[in-house]
């Protein structure tokens, strides 16, 4: 897709199909994620962890669901991936985290699919060392940014360019 395709389609889905990615579409998603920049190119601090097992995907909705008394929080999508950093949730490591989120989320369209980013259900999981020791995540990694992937429920269109941020020029 044309890179100005994909930014006019990209938008939070929360609808999606109880349908799989395909190995393909994941792995290009993971490609883009891997390939994202981070402060001081400290690549080695971070871990892309990807959940597609139901259980433990409803573990997480579980922790979720304890901290905001909301259900569906993924959306019924199939596969929720996490960034975590080693031991570090310093202002920089969460903002490496959602680069290399957003990476993935675009790359998602890219592959035809839809995607959300996931900060609440990411933040629940981070303060609930129990959810994390039975998914199995890796002692001392800290979640800090996550997304849903999916078949979206609905065909995306295109939407025009948004004007929702102001700019301020100081020339
Ligand atoms: C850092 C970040 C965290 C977000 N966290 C969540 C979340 O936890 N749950 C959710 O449903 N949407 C989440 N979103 C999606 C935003 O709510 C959504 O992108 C925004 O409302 C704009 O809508 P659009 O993406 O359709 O343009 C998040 C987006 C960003 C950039």
């Amino acid at each position: 897709m044309e890179f100005n395709d994909v930014l006019a389609t990209r938008q939070a889905v929360r609808d999606y199909k109880d349908e799989d990615v395909t190995e393909e579409q994941l792995q290009a998603v993971l490609d883009a994620g891997k390939s994202a920049p981070v402060g001081m190119g400290e690549f080695g601090k971070f871990k892309i962890n990807v959940v597609t097992n139901p259980i433990y995907l409803s573990f997480i909705q579980r922790a979720a669901s304890k901290r905001f008394g909301r259900d569906e929080m993924l959306y019924g999508a199939p596969v929720f991936i996490f960034v975590s950093a080693a031991g570090d949730d310093d202002p920089m490591a969460h903002a490496s985290a959602a680069t290399i989120v957003e990476n993935m989320v675009l790359e998602a369209y890219n592959q035809g699919l839809g995607a959300c980013h996931i900060w609440g259900v990411t933040g629940a999981l981070a303060q609930d060392p129990d959810t994390c020791e039975k998914i199995g995540l890796i002692e001392d990694q800290i979640p800090l940014g996550g997304l849903v992937v999916g078949v979206p429920y609905q065909k995306l269109e295109k939407r025009p360019m948004q004007e929702r941020i102001e700019v301020n020029f100081f020339r």
